[in-house]
């Protein structure tokens, strides 16, 4: 009899690829009518939809699909082009929160998501 504790599902176990695709959709769908968002993000989000889908798969514990395609993400680094201060981050998150609502019907794993997520936003405040 095995009486090691299971392992911990991952976030992206929890959410699956189907739904990570959901989440990452409705997500960019609201970024593209925010009002203070639209000015820094490109008008055409597809790359970018592409590039968060392989990003968070890595993040939230499954393939590390970014790593694989465009290496480390230096995600601090690559942000300083774009001007984000905490308006900007508190927006970003304000669209996160929408989406999750929308497409995660859990409460717990929304609750994990947003957490991870929000963290991770407060470093990429630059202004
Ligand atoms: C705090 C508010 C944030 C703002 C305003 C913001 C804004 C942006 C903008 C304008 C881009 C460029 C889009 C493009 O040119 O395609 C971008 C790319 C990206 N962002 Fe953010 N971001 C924020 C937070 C985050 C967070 C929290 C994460 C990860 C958890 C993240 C992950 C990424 C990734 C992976 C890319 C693509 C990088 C690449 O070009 O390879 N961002 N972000």
């Amino acid at each position: 009899m095995d009486l090691r504790p299971m392992e911990e599902a991952t976030i992206y176990d929890r959410l699956t690829k189907e739904g990570l695709g959901r989440l990452i959709h409705r997500f960019y769908d609201l970024v593209h009518q925010h009002p203070l968002l639209r000015e820094i993000f490109p008008e055409d989000l597809t790359e970018t939809r592409e590039k968060q889908f392989a990003f968070m798969s890595g993040f939230f514990g499954g393939p590390p699909l970014y790593m694989e395609k465009y290496g480390h993400p230096r995600l601090r680094m690559r942000h300083l082009k774009f001007p984000i201060g905490e308006g900007e981050a508190r927006a970003w998150l304000a669209c996160m929160e929408q989406a999750l609502k929308d497409t995660v019907p859990d409460q717990k794993l929304r609750e994990d998501i947003f957490a991870a997520l929000a963290r991770t936003a407060v470093h990429m405040i630059n202004q």
